[in-house]
């Protein structure tokens, strides 16, 4: 009786453990409490944590980036609204040519390979979501 009954607490243990990923990311804690991540921006999470301190992964970490300074390709700009709409603008070339823009250098490459979306409403839906993402 005693070992099924550890061996059921076992099991439930593990079960809790496979479910919390799945339901993990569905918020971003920020300062101003839990932020919903809308449907656009979760194209991110394959390649990018939104969570404070989750770092790198296949992409840096997006939490406080907004108006923050880049840290990508040697950076010099700042991730304005302005910028991200540029970034994200796939009828503009995406990041691929953003980063030419930005880096002011015409040979300039990310390795970013999401070519942002055709939709201004989109893009809307992710840099607004971005700009909560701070303390
Ligand atoms: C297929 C993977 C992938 C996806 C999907 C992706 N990114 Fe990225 N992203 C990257 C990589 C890799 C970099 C680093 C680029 C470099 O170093 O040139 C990056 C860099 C960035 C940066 C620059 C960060 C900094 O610190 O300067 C921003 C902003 C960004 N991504 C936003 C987004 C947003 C918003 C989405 C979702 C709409 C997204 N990315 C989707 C891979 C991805």
């Amino acid at each position: 009786m005693r070992h099924s009954l550890i061996a059921w607490a076992g099991a439930l243990a593990m079960s809790v453990a496979i479910v919390a990923p799945a339901n993990a990311g569905k918020t971003v804690a920020t300062g101003a409490g839990d932020v919903e991540i809308p449907k656009q921006a979760k194209k991110c999470m394959a390649c990018h944590n939104f969570d404070k301190g989750a770092g790198t992964k296949v992409g840096p970490e997006l939490y406080g980036l907004f108006n923050a300074p880049s840290t990508i390709q040697g950076g010099g700009w700042s991730w304005t609204a302005e910028n991200l709409h540029l970034w994200l603008n796939k009828e503009k070339g995406g990041p691929k040519e953003a980063i030419k823009v930005l880096t002011g250098n015409a040979g300039a490459t990310t390795k970013m390979g999401f070519n942002g979306f055709k939709d201004d409403a989109e893009i809307n839906e992710v840099v607004d979501f971005l700009s909560k993402l701070h303390d």
